[in-house]
């Protein structure tokens, strides 16, 4: 019997990364899976391998920044599979390495639209769409760096710290109707996104390698077990609470 078996899980920046270790393991356990990104070329073929693999899944194309895709997105989830009970909002993208003073404002925007908007549009669709399938448990994808400062990341660590919060309003005012809201603070894990930060600027790799106790980063894996937890009954007294994985960064 799988952790989430009939239930309907929808992921977000699906297409490769920790969203797609995700979107794996949820259909792995039993979910039906809405595979979703703005990436029309990786995202099919991550819900085709899925299914041919003897799970459910299909992708949709959303831009989580767009109101327009984000209501489709949540619509299609509850037509093809009838309702919609896990949510991770995943989808993300670093932006420049600049400092506050450097940062323009079309990285600015562009960041803080993905991230941080992205996980409210998320909320804003995909709740009333989890109340009428009676709740469900809502993970949202920040990051230490929305815990403590990045230099260098603004947009980033502010968006990132704003998720934070919205997850734990949204926790507040749907505590007693059955939906469960958390936040993952991973810290570094070897992904696509990570490996084109690295590359960004010389000796970064080694700086952050440095940075985590336990030696190593995480990986996609790890991450996809740790949102398993909380997108399963495993989870049931868990709402509002930041969770963080970091190999013991923030620790030091
Ligand atoms: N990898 C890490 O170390 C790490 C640590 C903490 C938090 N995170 C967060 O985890 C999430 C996933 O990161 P990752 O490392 O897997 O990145 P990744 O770049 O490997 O994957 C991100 C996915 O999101 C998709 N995406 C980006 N913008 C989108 C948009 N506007 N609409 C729809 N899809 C979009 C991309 O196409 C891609 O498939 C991000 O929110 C990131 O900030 C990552």
């Amino acid at each position: 019997m799988g952790k989430l078996d009939g239930k309907v899980a929808l992921v977000t920046g699906a297409a490769i990364g920790l969203g797609e270790a995700t979107a794996r393991l949820f259909a792995a356990e039993g979910a039906k899976v809405v595979v979703s990104d703005w990436d029309v070329e990786r995202g099919p073929t991550v819900a085709d391998d899925i299914s041919s693999g003897g799970g459910t899944a299909t992708f949709v194309k959303a831009d989580v920044s767009k109101t327009e895709d984000v209501r489709a997105m949540v619509q299609a989830t509850v037509d093809t599979y009838g309702g919609l009970h896990v949510l991770f909002n995943n989808a993300g993208i670093v932006g420049d390495t600049a400092s506050t003073t450097e940062c323009t404002e079309e990285n600015w925007d562009a960041v803080v639209d993905i991230n941080l908007k992205g996980t409210f549009l998320g909320m804003k669709y995909g709740i009333p769409a989890m109340l009428k399938s009676g709740g469900g448990s809502i993970i949202n994808n920040a990051s230490t760096s929305g815990l403590v400062g990045f230099p260098e990341l603004p947009a980033y660590s502010a968006a990132k710290g704003g998720i934070v919060i919205l997850t734990k309003t949204a926790a507040l005012e749907f505590a007693k109707q059955g939906i469960r809201v958390n936040v993952i603070c991973a810290g570094t894990i070897m992904t696509p996104m990570v490996q084109q930060f690295m590359d960004s600027k010389e000796g970064m790799q080694q700086f952050l390698e440095s940075k985590v106790p336990m030696g190593r980063f995480g990986t996609a894996e790890e991450f996809a077990q740790f949102a398993l937890f909380l997108a399963s009954d495993d989870s049931a007294w868990c709402t509002g609470a930041e969770h963080i994985m970091d190999g013991g960064i923030l620790s030091i």
